[in-house]
């Protein structure tokens, strides 16, 4: 990475990082009545799933991806790595899972422990734009909420394509430009517009066609979206925040986060999309 890359890697990771993140989590799964010593990797989806929908999102991601057994997969800004471990435990992947932010990839490690899975899934800080791995590795690249903070989409893309084996799928579930002009920030993954770069679906999708890519899946999810963030909100008003959720990961302005992805997909100027992508089978350009 360059300076200004490196500079840019910075806010977005300082945007994420947390202290005493495991601590909270511990807490919260106490006060949900959850025993620390015999969790399940379920058990931890509140809080380690932070893309809109949480886990019934990855649920539907992974029946368009169909991830078989013993399959090489790769989850790229996996966050706390609930996606990851979901693909290893229920799907029995062998999964690798990449992410920017330090204290996130520490904290999947641990977790992983906790529900059993060390050894299962193997976490590692590294950036999407620089994968640490062979070109043609995987049989399923994974990414849900991670591109909005990057500006080098081709980068990325590129990126993600490149460690695929010929054939092998890209899957993604993904927040977009809308329609009708910028979000209200701050929004989870960025409290400033600049460390947020929102590029139009349509524009996607024509980068990935010029990148040789095959479009399998592509479904707009953002009613669904906006319908589970009028829940949520509801509940919260109602009785306040669970214990455990991604509240913890978003910190005082959790719940104007929250409120803005709301009015924000009302508004139409984000949307929601889930994508499964194939790499050609023929040398990839
Ligand atoms: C909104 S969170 C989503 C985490 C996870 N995918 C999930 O759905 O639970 C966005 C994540 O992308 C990571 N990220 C952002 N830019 C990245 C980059 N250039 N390379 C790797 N990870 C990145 C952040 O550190 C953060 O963990």
């Amino acid at each position: 990475m360059n300076k200004s890359t490196n500079g840019v890697a910075n806010s977005v990771a300082a945007h994420y990082a947390g202290s005493n993140l495991l601590a909270a989590v511990r807490q919260a799964l106490q006060a949900s009545g959850k025993d620390c010593n015999a969790l399940a990797p379920a058990d931890l989806a509140p809080v380690d799933e932070f893309h809109v929908r949480g886990r019934e999102a990855t649920l539907e991601l992974a029946a368009r991806a169909a991830p078989k057994t013993g399959e090489q997969v790769l989850d790229v800004g996996c966050g706390l790595g609930g996606s990851a471990r979901h693909l290893a435990y229920v799907h029995g992947c062998n999964v690798y899972a990449v992410d920017l932010t330090e204290s996130y990839v520490a904290a999947a490690h641990t977790l992983a422990q906790w529900v059993g899975l060390a050894g299962k899934v193997h976490f590692q800080c590294a950036s999407a734009l620089a994968l640490p791995y062979a070109t043609g590795s995987f049989d399923l690249v994974w990414t849900e909420h991670v591109q909005m903070n990057i500006a080098d989409k081709r980068g990325f893309y590129g990126e993600l394509l490149r460690v695929l084996k010929p054939g092998g799928r890209l899957a993604f579930h993904d927040v977009f430009r809308g329609t009708t002009g910028a979000p209200h920030y701050p929004v989870p993954w960025a409290s400033h517009a600049g460390i947020s770069h929102l590029i139009a679906p349509a524009a996607v999708q024509e980068l990935l066609l010029h990148l040789g890519a095959q479009i399998l899946e592509w479904e707009d999810r953002s009613e669904a979206a906006l319908a589970w963030f009028r829940r949520v909100i509801e509940r919260q008003h109602q009785s306040g925040p669970p214990p455990l959720g991604v509240h913890i990961l978003m910190g005082e302005s959790a719940a104007r986060k929250s409120e803005n992805m709301m009015q924000s997909l009302d508004g139409r100027s984000i949307a929601v999309v889930q994508a499964v992508i194939q790499k050609p089978r023929s040398p990839f350009r």
